[in-house]
């Protein structure tokens, strides 16, 4: 269980004026008898060789630990008479009582909160509708992780709502609590090499040495198998009972990697993909796309309209999508955008307007096509070139504004509007837990632009752009 951010925000606040006054020896000694300190750490602070040293060092150890560690801390200043320090923490002091941490669907209590961001699990996206026959199933498999290490595949074509599931799966208060105290790791894996997984799974034990002990960092780990021995460890030693997630595999052998004895949720579109690590597996299949009350719930969201109010035109779009959410969702940000064209997508999505290169693939992309070239097709022609650019961008890079600035040799200001009206398009992602905020392509829309733009500038389709249709 993590500190609250609210809490560790105040420790951070008044650290200074607290490593100046307090004594450690006496405040442990409490500490230790409500069981939030052991004796171990005791000596170890103790070592230290000042008063103020070991001050830092109990801070340190507190920003690591807990709300009951943050209450246990206030009371021991009380009664050790420093009211003034434990005033400064008052108001932010943790509620335990067994119901506080729980809201009405045990799920974004700041506790869970915590835990995530600490892990780096995306948020909802902002237009959100819950699936939750597949949620419940996703967390009945997490449970039989529980009592002994495994893998939970979620598996589903591109655009099924396979990362959103998983997100949203472990935003439930009680099952980070009972099934994975130790916390949930998210890493956004895609297409890598070998160089690029090592360097994923380098910055992964990075962040989880840096939480355990911000003095004493190792040497990266420098070949894979270096990295594998160091999660193993950390995993086993240092984290046991924590989970790991996976997002978007592709290949056996990344996954090999972390055949490591601990717990895993992956998504993928390879269903196979868990047939070569060894212990229990369990799988839920993210079989078809959304019911139609849940697309129309979508369209709804995004068009700020009551389901019932919708166009009679929204359930037949929602047909021809297929369900997919990610489809869907562009429609409905097209629709948001131009909310007198129901009539006009409709007719897109029926007649295969778009019609294209079918991929090798066994998933049915061609729904996914039409709705991405239509986002495309509506924007103004010089932001559509723009857009097209976005083709250096990386699987799984995320880039600052700053980077488009130069890539297209635009003031920021002017970036920043285009930004607005991609992101508003669900042409593009943003990640606005960072700051600066970091932009990104839907490895989908990623492929997608790639394959328009080869064949955007073959020769041999010139005739076609000019006839204004590109993808016949
Ligand atoms: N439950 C949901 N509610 C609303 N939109 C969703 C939901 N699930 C997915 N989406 C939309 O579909 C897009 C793709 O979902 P994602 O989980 O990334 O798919 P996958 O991982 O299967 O490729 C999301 O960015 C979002 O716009
Ligand atoms: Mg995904």
């Amino acid at each position: 269980m993590a500190l609250e951010e609210r809490a560790r925000s105040c420790l951070l606040r008044f650290r200074h004026k607290l490593e100046q006054d307090i004594k450690p020896s006496f405040l442990m000694d409490h500490m230790i008898s409500d069981g939030v300190l052991t004796v171990d750490e005791e000596e170890t602070i103790k070592t230290q060789p000042t008063r103020k040293h070991q001050a830092v060092a109990l801070l340190d150890l507190l920003l690591r630990k807990d709300n009951r560690a943050y209450i246990s801390f206030y009371n021991s200043l009380v009664k050790e008479t420093y009211e003034d320090l434990a005033s400064l923490l008052y108001a932010d002091l943790p509620s335990m009582s067994p119901n506080a941490h729980k809201s009405s669907s045990d799920g974004r209590t700041p506790y869970v909160q915590t835990v995530l961001s600490e892990g780096g699990v995306p948020q909802r996206p902002g237009v959100f509708v819950s699936r939750p026959e597949l949620l419940n199933r996703i967390r009945e498999k997490l449970h039989r992780l529980q009592m002994e290490p495994g893998w939970v595949t979620v598996f589903g074509m591109a655009g099924s709502g396979k990362s959103v599931l998983a997100a949203e799966a472990v935003r439930h208060h009680s099952l980070i609590e009972e099934c994975f105290p130790g916390g949930i790791h998210w890493l956004s894996i895609g297409q890598l090499d070998k160089p690029d997984l090592l360097v994923k799974i380098q910055s992964l034990c990075f962040r989880l040495e840096q939480s355990l002990d911000s003095q004493s960092l190792h040497r990266p780990p420098n070949s894979l198998d270096e990295a594998k021995e160091r999660l193993r460890f950390l995993m086993l030693r240092r984290y046991p009972r924590a989970l790991l997630i996976l997002d978007d595999i592709w290949d056996s052998t990344v996954l090999k990697a972390f055949d490591i004895h601990c717990r895993i949720l992956l998504t993928t579109r390879n269903r196979a993909l868990t047939d070569s690590v060894s212990g229990a597996k369990y799988e839920v299949e993210v079989e078809s796309g959304l019911d139609e009350n849940k697309g129309l719930e979508i369209l709804a969201l995004y068009t700020h309209t009551k389901p019932h109010r919708l166009p009679e035109e929204a359930r037949s779009i929602v047909r021809e999508c297929k369900g997919s959410p990610l489809v869907v969702s562009l429609i409905g940000a097209l629709l948001r955008e131009k909310p007198n064209r129901w009539c006009y997508y409709l007719r897109q999505l029926q007649q295969k307007q778009f019609k294209r290169i079918r991929k090798s693939s066994s998933y049915d992309y061609d729904a996914l096509d039409q709705a991405m070239a239509a986002s495309i097709e509506i924007l103004p022609e010089d932001h559509r070139e723009l857009y097209k650019d976005l083709t250096v961008l990386e699987k799984d890079i995320k880039v600052p504004a700053k980077v488009l600035s130069v890539l297209w040799d635009l003031e920021p200001e002017e970036v920043e509007d285009i930004l607005v009206e991609f992101v508003n398009k669900s042409l593009l992602f943003v990640d606005n837990n960072n700051k600066p905020y970091l932009y990104y392509l839907h490895d989908l829309q990623l492929d997608f632009l790639v394959e328009q733009n080869q064949f955007w500038l073959h020769p041999c389709e010139m005739h076609c752009l000019k006839c204004a249709c590109i993808f016949c």
